[in-house]
C-alpha cells in the first residue's frame, strides 16, 4: 500500500463532510472555509460547465474519491467508469451511489497508472489528483491521462501563489501525503510535454484546466 492510498483510506470517512460542510470541530470548520471550500465548489461548477452535455458520453473519473462527480454525471445520463486506488474511498462511492439510487457503469479499485482500460473515453476527469503527485511524476500522469481520452482531460491544479498557500502547506505538515502546488507556467509546460492544448478556468485557489489533444498550448492559456 503506498502513502497516497493509506492517506485516502484514513480520510475516506470524513471526505464527504468537506462537500457537505459538516466539519466536526470549530478548527475543522475554519480550515474548511478558508482552505477547501473556496476551490471545491468552484472547481465542481467549472468542470460541469466544461463537460457540457454528457448524456450518452463515456467518462473516466480518475481518482473518483467518494464518487461525487461520478454519481452526478451518471444521473445526467453519462456512462461513468470510476477508478480509485483507495478501497476506503470506493466503499463510500458504492454507498453514496446506492443512497442516490444511481448505478455507475464501472467501479474499479486500481492504480490509474497501471490499469489496462482497453478503451478510450470521451473525457477523463482528474479532480483533486495532481495535488498529491510529486513533480517528477507529473508529466507521466498527464501523458497517461491524455492517452486515455478521445477528446479531453479535465484536471484541477492547486495554485502556488494564493493567500491560502502558507496555511495549506502547514495543514499538510506531518501528514502522509504531501501537497504539490503549480504555477501557470508549470501547467503549460506539462501540457507541452503531453502535446496537449490547455485552457484555464480560474477557481480561486485552484485552476480547473481543460487539456485537449493537440500539439501546443493555446494562446489563451
Ligand atoms: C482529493 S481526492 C479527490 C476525489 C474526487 N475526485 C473529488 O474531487 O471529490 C483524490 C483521489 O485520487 C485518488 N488517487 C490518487 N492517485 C491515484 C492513482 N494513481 N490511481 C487511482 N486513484 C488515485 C486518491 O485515492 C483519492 O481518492
Amino acid at each position: 500500500m503506498n502513502e497516497i492510498e493509506k492517506y485516502f483510506d484514513e480520510m475516506a470517512g470524513r471526505f464527504d463532510d468537506y462537500y457537505a460542510d459538516r466539519n466536526a470541530s470549530i478548527f475543522d470548520r475554519l480550515v474548511h472555509s478558508l482552505l477547501r471550500e473556496p476551490g471545491m465548489k468552484r472547481r465542481f461548477d467549472a468542470t460541469i460547465e466544461l463537460l457540457g452535455h454528457v448524456k450518452g458520453k463515456h467518462i473516466l473519473d480518475a481518482g473518483c474519491g467518494t464518487g461525487v462527480y461520478a454519481i452526478y454525471l451518471s444521473r445526467l445520463g453519462a456512462s461513468v467508469c470510476a477508478i480509485d486506488i483507495s478501497e476506503g474511498m470506493l466503499d463510500r462511492t458504492r454507498a453514496n451511489a446506492r443512497a442516490a439510487g444511481v448505478e455507475l457503469a464501472q467501479i474499479l479499485r486500481a492504480d490509474l497508472m497501471q490499469h489496462s482500460f482497453g478503451e478510450r473515453f470521451d473525457c477523463v476527469l482528474a479532480i483533486g489528483v495532481f495535488d498529491y503527485i510529486p513533480p517528477w511524476r507529473q508529466p507521466e500522469y498527464l501523458e497517461r491521462l491524455m492517452s486515455l481520452t478521445k477528446h479531453s482531460v479535465i484536471a484541477t491544479m492547486p495554485k502556488l501563489f494564493t493567500p491560502q498557500t502558507p496555511l495549506r502547506k502547514l495543514w499538510f505538515v506531518g501528514k502522509r501525503a504531501k501537497l504539490y502546488l503549480y504555477t501557470a507556467r508549470r501547467v503549460r509546460s506539462l501540457a507541452a510535454q503531453a502535446e496537449a492544448n490547455c485552457r484555464f478556468v480560474n477557481c480561486g485557489p485552484i485552476w480547473t484546466v481543460e487539456f485537449t489533444l493537440g500539439t501546443r498550448c493555446s494562446p489563451s492559456c
